[in-house]
Parts: C-alpha cells; structure tokens; sequence
C-alpha cells in the first residue's frame, strides 16, 4: 500500500502543537510535507494555512492538518476552498464523525485548546475512520452544489 501522505502546517500559536504532531505522523510511517511555520515569531495564519489548503483543494495532497491558537481561523479559511472540509475538532469522538459522517481532509486543531495526548489521539482516530457514505455522500453533494454555484 502507498504511504500516507498529510501536509501540515501552523502559524506561530500552534507550532509547539505541529512540531509534535509532525513527530506523531513520522512515527506512524506517515509521510509529512511540513508547510510551516518553522519558528515562533508571530505570524498571520492565512499565510500557512491557504497554502496548505491550496494543496489538498487541488488534490496534490490528500488529507492537511492545520493547527493556530484556536482552530477557527485556520478552519474559517479552509473552509473557503472548493473540494476542501475542514473540521475544528476538541475531542476524539468529532474527530472521528469528522471522517465518518463528514468526510473531511482537513483537521484543524486549536494549539491553544487542546494537550499534545487528546491532539496525537484525535489525528489518529480521524486518520483511521473510513466515511461511512450513503446518506452522508447525498448531504455532502448537497454541499458540492452549493459549492460550484459559489466557484462560478
Ligand atoms: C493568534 O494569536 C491567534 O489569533 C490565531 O492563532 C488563531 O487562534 C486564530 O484563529
């Protein structure tokens, strides 16, 4: 089988958080692309974040992790791009409905919210799941067609 492969990227506020999570998924045999931040000197998200999101809407990655302070801005920019759903996620049972339910290939962690264990567990379930489909593939079409009248 292929290797994994997820970009991740933070701004200053979560990188503490990536730098680990980064450790985690080259321990799992997960190959990284590291998008930065590479130091704590502050930063404005979108500069890491749409990057990142740019790749994963363009399907040259599959699956981003994007970590700030809280997760919000991170997600409410991700969220901007076609083809993209991101989910802020706090615990490890969204986490894991994020996959099933949602399909999303993009998890957003708050730096700032959440401990290093609950955001390692949190990443691993979500990379686990499998979208369970069927009526959740007709609501996530629903949001595809929202979608294309949006990118016209
Ligand atoms: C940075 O201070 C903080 O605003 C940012 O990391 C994030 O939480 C924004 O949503």
């Amino acid at each position: 089988m292929d290797k994994l492969k997820i970009a991740i990227a933070s701004d200053h506020a979560g990188l503490e958080m990536k730098e680990d999570l980064k450790e985690f998924l080259l321990g799992i045999g997960v190959e990284v692309v590291d998008m930065g931040v590479n130091d704590d000197k502050s930063v404005d998200y979108p500069d890491y974040g749409i990057p990142l999101a740019d790749r994963v809407s363009k399907g040259e990655v599959p699956k981003g992790v994007l970590v700030c302070g809280t997760g919000i801005g991170m997600s409410i920019l991700a969220n901007k791009f076609k083809n993209v759903r991101a989910a802020l996620v706090n615990d490890v049972f969204t986490a894991r409905m994020a996959k099933e339910h949602n399909d999303a290939n993009i998890l957003v962690i708050g730096g700032r919210i959440v401990g290093k264990g609950l955001a390692r567990e949190m990443l691993k379930t979500w990379i686990d799941a499998r979208f369970e489909g069927g009526r959740h593939q007709t609501r996530l079409d629903k949001i595809t067609e929202l979608e294309k009248k949006n990118h016209k």
